[in-house]
C-alpha cells in the first residue's frame, strides 16, 4: 500500500500545465516508438532526439521493419545522437522481439529487461510509460528531485542505490504511477535542473528539504562534464560519419583523411570494428555493417 505522498498533488498538477508536448508521450505513440525514444533519449537531448525519432519512426514503425534490415542502416539512420552501439542494440532488440515474441514489444518488465540491450531504466521506462505499469523510472533527473526534495542534498549518488529504488518505489502511487513517474522526470528536465535549478518556479519547492535547508552545496568532489574534443569517442564519431556517408565501401585514404593522430584513428577503427559498428573488408575498405557482430 502506497503512503500519502505530499509532493504527489502539486506535482501532477504542475505537470498538467508545464509538460512539453513530446510526440513519445501522445495517445497514439505505439509501444515500439517509446522503446525507441527512452533508448534515444537515455544519453542525448530532448531536441537533438525529436528529428531522428520521427525519421526512425516513419521508416520503421514497427520493430520487424527495422529487423528486416542489416545493422548498418541502424547505425545509419542513428545520425549525430551519439554512443552508437545504442543502435546496434536497438536493432538486436527489433529482432528478438520480432522472432520471439511475434513482433509486438512486451508489456512486462522482466521480459522487457531480458531484451537484448534493455537494462533496468529502459524496462522500466517502457513499462510504465507504454503500458500503464507500476515501476520506479529512475533516470538522473528522477534521481535528482528525490534527492534534493525528499533526502535534502543537491545530487544523488554517483550510481543508483537500493535506497534510491526504495524511496522511489515508497512514493509511486497506486493509481496513474506512469504519469507520476513522467511528471518528476519533467520537474528535473525543465526546473530541477542539474546546474541552475528555478526554485523559484518550483511546484513542490515549499516541501524541498535541500531548499529548506538553505540549498547547501554538494560536499563530494567537483563534478565535472564529460569533455569531448580530442577523445577517442569525438574520433569514431568522425569515422562513423565518413562510413554513414557513403552506400559504398570507402577507402582507408577516406578515414585517414578525418584524423591527423594516427595511433588514435587506428584504435578508434579498430574499436568500431570490434564493437560490430564497422566491417573490414579484405581488399582494405570499411562499411557500415551488413552483419551481426558476436561478442
Ligand atoms: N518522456 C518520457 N521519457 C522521457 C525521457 N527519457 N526524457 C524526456 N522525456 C521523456
Amino acid at each position: 500500500m502506497a503512503e500519502s505522498n505530499p509532493l504527489r498533488e502539486p506535482l501532477l498538477d504542475w505537470y498538467g500545465t508545464h509538460a512539453r508536448d513530446l510526440p513519445w508521450r501522445r495517445a497514439d505513440a505505439t509501444p515500439w516508438g517509446v522503446l525507441v525514444s527512452e533508448i534515444m533519449l537515455q544519453q542525448t537531448p530532448v531536441a537533438r532526439v525529436l528529428p531522428v525519432w520521427a525519421q526512425w519512426l516513419a521508416r520503421w514503425p514497427a520493430p520487424r521493419d527495422l529487423a528486416a534490415e542489416p545493422p548498418g542502416e541502424a547505425v545509419r539512420a542513428w545520425g549525430r545522437l551519439g554512443y552508437p552501439r545504442r543502435a546496434l542494440n536497438l536493432h538486436a532488440c527489433a529482432r528478438a522481439i520480432t522472432a520471439d515474441h511475434g513482433g509486438e514489444v512486451p508489456a512486462d518488465h522482466d521480459t522487457l529487461r531480458a531484451l537484448p540491450g534493455i537494462g533496468e531504466y529502459t524496462a522500466a521506462a517502457v513499462a510504465s510509460f507504454a503500458f500503464g505499469g507500476r515501476h520506479a523510472v529512475l533516470d538522473t533527473n528522477v534521481r535528482r528531485v528525490l534527492a534534493r526534495a525528499v533526502r535534502g542534498e543537491e545530487y544523488p549518488p554517483k550510481a543508483t542505490t537500493a535506497a534510491e529504488r526504495a524511496l522511489a518505489t515508497r512514493l509511486l502511487p497506486t493509481v496513474d504511477a506512469s504519469t507520476w513517474g513522467v511528471a518528476v522526470m519533467e520537474l528535473g528536465a525543465l526546473v530541477c535542473t542539474a546546474r541552475a535549478p528555478r526554485c523559484a518556479d518550483c511546484p513542490i519547492a515549499a516541501l524541498c528539504r535541500w531548499r529548506l535547508a538553505g540549498r547547501p552545496p554538494h560536499d563530494g568532489p567537483a563534478r565535472k562534464g564529460q569533455a569531448y574534443a580530442g577523445t577517442d569517442r569525438q574520433c569514431r564519431g568522425r569515422l562513423l560519419a565518413v562510413l554513414r556517408g557513403s552506400h559504398d565501401p570507402v577507402p582507408k585514404a577516406a578515414l585517414d583523411a578525418v584524423w591527423s593522430d594516427p595511433v588514435q584513428r587506428e584504435r578508434a577503427l579498430d574499436g568500431l570494428v570490434h564493437d560490430g559498428l564497422a566491417e573490414a573488408l579484405t581488399d582494405g575498405t570499411y562499411r557500415l555493417p551488413l552483419a551481426v557482430v558476436s561478442e
